[in-house]
């Protein structure tokens, strides 16, 4: 028997209009706050939906092959003509058995949402996003970035024959970042800004020039975005862990997995809520400070600043949304310093799967909330892992070789990171050398020689 797709209507989530269509900046235009999309009367049978996902995995089709287009039926509609689609999602979930020893933990798994196309997140929901503005007829697509959603935009743009336009801070991003934007083909402008400088000349733009925003205010992006937790859930047999640790920026994302997290309560395909936890640098931290300082009641933003340049955003544009996340599945909120993002980055790493520094906040917000007893030895833990390794090699470059803290005011700190850090090692081209080398790297002492 066929399934139905439900249908879905964008709603207001302040004042709670239900608008018909989005403006160009894609706010509410009663109250200027931002939009979600909700599905009116949905209801399917958990067993026969799963089996329907499931069954897709083997299809020859490439909207089943798509790790978020598998799961359509808990997304808006778009017609199959306009879908764009690199086969997104169907991503790995990794144990990481080091890590959690560190973590002290029994358990601990990694979701690699590095492994997309253009190696991060971003992916699930661009496809859904940009095709939806393939949908509208736009030829222009444009977003406000710290090189991921840049990156990721630029690849679906010019699939579906599309412009792109990106907006990302000058010396802000990651090379690996801006190398993607280029060569995907987008126009890519270095502004004389930070990203949240970028967001406010964007939002400009669109009301001037038909151009499709494709930041995380386009509710395309979250319901895309939603398809991570689904699929992890799917991966865990549906049995929810305890803790999913997200990484906060723009807070986007954990507002996605969240809206995921309880969408899929409603229509029981699972029993109940992991707690969903959300981890931001020290440097770039506006939304731990509004749950912490202010109760959730407001959001004062800040200056930001962390070499985890992805998440260098002091104005997080989906904060209500992520705060209505924490509170509904009782998550927390966690700040870690630049040290600690650098030590947990070689962690996971070490565990034979890195990830960028933005992801490893996850790690290292992990530790403190177990320090605190939030999270307990025995429990299910889950991070995200948003972005690859190879996404950001300066970091990694420089932290091994012991420059990333030098000359500044974390240099006392970062001594302890030192027992992670593996410098390459510059030999003689000569067997001898490489020996001595390896029976070093052995702990061989080389007094017996
Ligand atoms: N991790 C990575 C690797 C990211 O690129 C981002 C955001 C985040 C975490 C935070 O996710 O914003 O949904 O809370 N990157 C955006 C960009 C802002 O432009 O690439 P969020």
């Amino acid at each position: 028997m066929a399934i139905a797709q439900s249908t879905a209507r964008l709603r207001c989530i302040a004042c709670g209009a239900t608008p018909d269509s989005a403006g160009p900046g894609f706010r509410c235009v009663t109250c200027g706050d931002l939009l979600e999309f909700f599905f009116s009367g949905w209801s399917f049978d958990p067993a026969a939906l799963k089996s329907l996902w499931l069954g897709r995995r083997t299809s020859r089709n490439a909207l089943d092959q798509s790790g978020v287009w598998r799961f359509r039926e808990l997304l808006p509609h778009i017609p199959e003509e306009h879908a764009i689609t690199l086969r997104e999602g169907n991503t790995p979930l990794y144990q990481l058995p080091r890590c959690a020893k560190i973590a002290g933990l029994d358990h601990l798994y990694a979701k690699h949402q590095g492994m997309n196309p253009t190696a991060s997140f971003k992916d699930t929901g661009m496809t859904l996003a940009a095709s939806a503005a393939h949908r509208d007829g736009f030829r222009w697509v444009a977003c406000a970035s710290t090189g991921n959603t840049s990156a990721s935009m630029a690849a679906y743009a010019s699939r579906g024959n599309m412009r792109s336009l990106v907006l990302i801070p000058e010396g802000k991003i990651s090379w690996g970042k801006l190398s993607q934007s280029l060569d995907y083909g987008a126009l890519t402008c270095q502004l004389r800004t930070d990203f949240d400088g970028c967001v406010r000349i964007l939002n400009d733009l669109v009301r001037q020039k038909p151009v499709c925003l494709l930041n995380s205010v386009n509710p395309y992006r979250i319901e895309g975005q939603k398809t991570a937790a689904i699929e992890l859930l799917e991966q865990l047999a549906w049995e929810p862990p305890d803790h999913i640790i997200v990484p906060g920026g723009n807070l986007g994302n954990s507002s996605a997995l969240g809206k995921a997290l309880l969408e899929m309560r409603e229509l029981k395909l699972i029993s109940r809520l992991p707690k969903l936890s959300i981890i931001q640098a020290q440097g770039a931290n506006p939304f731990y400070r509004s749950v912490r300082e202010f109760g959730g009641t407001k959001l004062e933003p800040v200056i930001a600043d962390t070499q985890a340049t992805a998440i260098r955003i002091g104005n997080p544009a989906s904060w209500k949304k992520a705060l209505r996340v924490l509170q509904a599945t009782g998550g927390e909120v966690e700040q870690v310093t630049e040290v600690e993002i650098a030590r947990a980055k070689a962690e996971i790493g070490a565990d034979g799967i890195g990830c960028e520094p933005a992801s490893a906040v996850t790690l290292a917000g992990l530790k403190k909330l177990r320090q605190r007893g939030f999270v307990k030895p025995a429990e299910t833990v889950v991070l995200i892992l948003t972005g690859h390794l190879l996404k950001d090699p300066d970091f990694t470059i420089k932290f091994h070789r012991g420059e990333l803290f030098r000359g500044t005011q974390h240099e006392n700190e970062a001594a302890q990171a030192q027992p992670m850090q593996r410098a390459p090692v510059v030999l003689d081209a000569n067997l001898g050398a490489v020996i001595a080398a390896l029976d070093a790297a052995e702990g061989i002492s080389n007094a017996k020689s």
